[in-house]
């Protein structure tokens, strides 16, 4: 194996709050270590294109408590493609690059794992991404602060259905995982909760809503995962309503906000723990594994296994949920 000169690295597909903070923890623990680090612009993007430049210490002053990403981000097409990765690594080779830091969710560690199928270079990932469905983490940078976003504008909601007593439908990111519908669902005590990983039937929903009504709910909160299998929260509010026109109901769909803010202490510190970690790695010789944290304790799996396997919800905290709400 060569000895690592320069590192790479960068953040790819969706932002996520506390990406500034792994790129911090990536790039200041790098320097302890003796290396040079460059910032590698938007992704795979800005490999294929030759955007890198060096970072040094102070380039990642004052980013600690910023959401989005300074390295920006991308989701790239071109990269998927050989021709493309062969541009990559010349650019890589330009600047004497010889290691890699990538932070992002699947779609990053699949474009790491047919990188590094073609060359050899020790490539470190690190889980990035609002979702929170990587396998081989307990948690990925940015959900915390994502599911305190949700609950915030869900709080607000709240006092608003109450007050004309309606029945609110809020949509939640999480195209493929139920992950922050479950838990700022189950945080903001919300009396319904959709996700993919389970079946929505619609007759089944609406009859659950006649019984809070005999119970005296006179309004309330169906979270609804974006990927939910009945449709989206204006089609699954509106299949309710044809069955039940005296409900009055509302939809949100909360979009993007929630993947910007400041990052919470919880994802500082993990962004900073799993930071300190890939660098720590490079240094024993790992290649081709993703950094998480699991049970507290440090631990490398391999991007093959990280993107076959995917980490399913609680469905317990589904039943949980619908018992603290009744
Ligand atoms: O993967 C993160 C995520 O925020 C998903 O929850 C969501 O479905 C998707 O990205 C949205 O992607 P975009 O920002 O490209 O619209």
């Amino acid at each position: 194996m060569k000895r690592i000169e320069n590192i790479g690295v960068f953040t790819s597909g969706g932002d996520s709050p506390g990406m500034n903070a792994a790129i911090r923890a990536v790039v200041r623990t790098g320097i302890w270590e003796g290396f040079d680090m460059y910032g590698i612009y938007r992704g795979y993007e800005g490999m294929i294109d030759g955007q890198i430049e060096p970072l040094y210490s102070h380039s990642v002053s004052n980013i600690i408590q910023r959401g989005g990403t300074i390295l920006k981000t991308a989701r790239s097409k071109r990269f998927m493609t050989p021709e493309g990765r062969q541009q990559a690594f010349g650019n890589l080779e330009k600047h004497k690059i010889n290691a890699l830091v990538a932070i992002g969710g699947n779609g990053t560690f699949t474009g790491a794992a047919e990188f590094t199928k073609e060359y050899e270079i020790p490539f470190i990932g690190l889980p990035g991404t609002i979702d929170n469905d990587l396998y081989g983490t307990d948690y990925t940078i940015g959900f915390d602060t994502a599911i305190n976003n949700v609950i915030e504008a869900a709080d607000k909601i709240r006092d608003t259905a109450t007050s004309h007593d309606r029945l609110f439908f809020i949509q939640v990111m999480g195209r493929d995982s139920g992950y922050i519908a479950l838990w700022s669902g189950v945080a903001c005590g919300a009396e319904f909760i959709l996700v993919p990983e389970t079946k929505t039937y619609i007759d089944n929903l609406t009859r659950l809503v006649k019984h809070d009504i005999r119970k005296n709910k006179t309004s309330g909160i169906v979270i609804v995962a974006e990927g939910d299998d009945a449709g989206n929260a204006e089609s699954i509010a509106a299949q309710v309503k044809e069955r039940m026109p005296e409900l009055e109901t509302r939809v949100t769909i909360l979009g993007h906000i929630q993947r910007g803010g400041s990052p919470s202490a919880w994802d500082r510190m993990l962004a900073s723990i799993l930071g300190y970690a890939s660098i720590k790695a490079l240094k024993e010789g790992q290649q081709g594994v993703m950094v998480g944290l699991i049970n507290k304790q440090i631990v490398y799996t391999p991007f093959e296994e990280a993107i076959k396997n995917r980490k399913g919800i609680i469905l317990d905290l589904l039943e949980m949920s619908r018992v603290l709400a009744l």
